[in-house]
């Protein structure tokens, strides 16, 4: 059986303040929740990460960050590297997100060049891919899709112990309230499970879990989780309230 993964993506929202009281709840809370095979996971910004891992550590909360360096070290001002965050103790890193794509040049390329990154750190990529709204009314949906798949992962290798999860997030459906239907998104969730059995092997692709993302909240995840090749969410506004994310977290564990 696949993990359900539930992932909170902050982007740039909240202070050390406010993440230390997020944590402080949300992992107390957790104690009560019988997890099951579901995993929380939440992306705070740079800034916050040690201080979330340390309010975190032994709990069932998971913490992420949202990019990484295409560098190892150097004069690249600004920038966080793998072994930074492996230093931390990171574990899962969020690569190729659409706002990244959009406004700091995000490639499939350095998608795949960072992710490279993450593997030789022994930390879970998060890759998110998703078509545009232009794209997906002119009918493009799967050639990007596959497209972006052969990008970020054509000659990924996977060895023993490394994992890749995969968030599909349509962008059309990021921030606007307009979630993809739960056929919407399953249909693509198919075609990239499909993808992993033909490039991969059949057990990756039974294994990888694969993520929706878009205006995903306690109201309609379950309907989403009820798809079959929907393993869980990357959460953006939703996942900022301790309570939604709780709720949202035992859904994840009640499937
Ligand atoms: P929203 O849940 O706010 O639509 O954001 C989704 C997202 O971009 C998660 O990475």
């Amino acid at each position: 059986m696949r993990k359900i993964i539930i992932a909170g993506n902050w982007k740039m929202n909240k202070g050390l303040s406010e993440t230390i009281e997020f944590v402080n709840t949300v992992v107390s809370a957790m104690k009560d929740i019988k997890l099951n095979r579901t995993q929380a996971i939440i992306a705070p910004a740079y800034p916050f990460l040690h201080e979330a891992l340390r309010k975190s550590v032994g709990s069932g909360l998971q913490i992420a960050a949202q990019d990484v360096s295409l560098n190892n070290d150097g004069a690249y001002t600004g920038e966080v590297s793998a072994s930074m965050l492996a230093s931390l103790g990171i574990k899962y890193g969020i690569i190729g997100h659409s706002e990244r794509r959009q406004y700091h040049g995000e490639t499939d390329a350095t998608v795949k060049a960072r992710m490279l990154k993450l593997f030789e750190q022994k930390i879970t990529p998060i890759v998110c891919i998703g078509e545009t709204l232009a794209q997906r009314d002119a009918n493009l949906t799967t050639d990007i899709i596959i497209s972006q798949l052969n990008g970020c992962l054509s000659e990924i290798k996977l060895q023993a112990g490394t994992e890749i999860i995969i968030a599909y997030e349509p962008v059309w459906a990021i921030g606007t309230g307009r979630t993809a239907t739960p056929q919407q998104a399953q249909e693509v969730h198919a075609l990239i499970r499909k993808w992993l059995v033909d490039n991969y092997a059949p057990e990756v692709a039974e294994n990888m879990a694969i993520l929706y993302g878009g205006s995903v909240k306690p109201d309609n995840l379950k309907e989403l989780l009820a798809c079959q090749d929907i393993d869980g969410g990357l959460i953006g506004g939703a996942s900022l309230k301790a309570e939604d994310f709780l709720a949202m977290v035992k859904t994840g564990a009640e499937n």
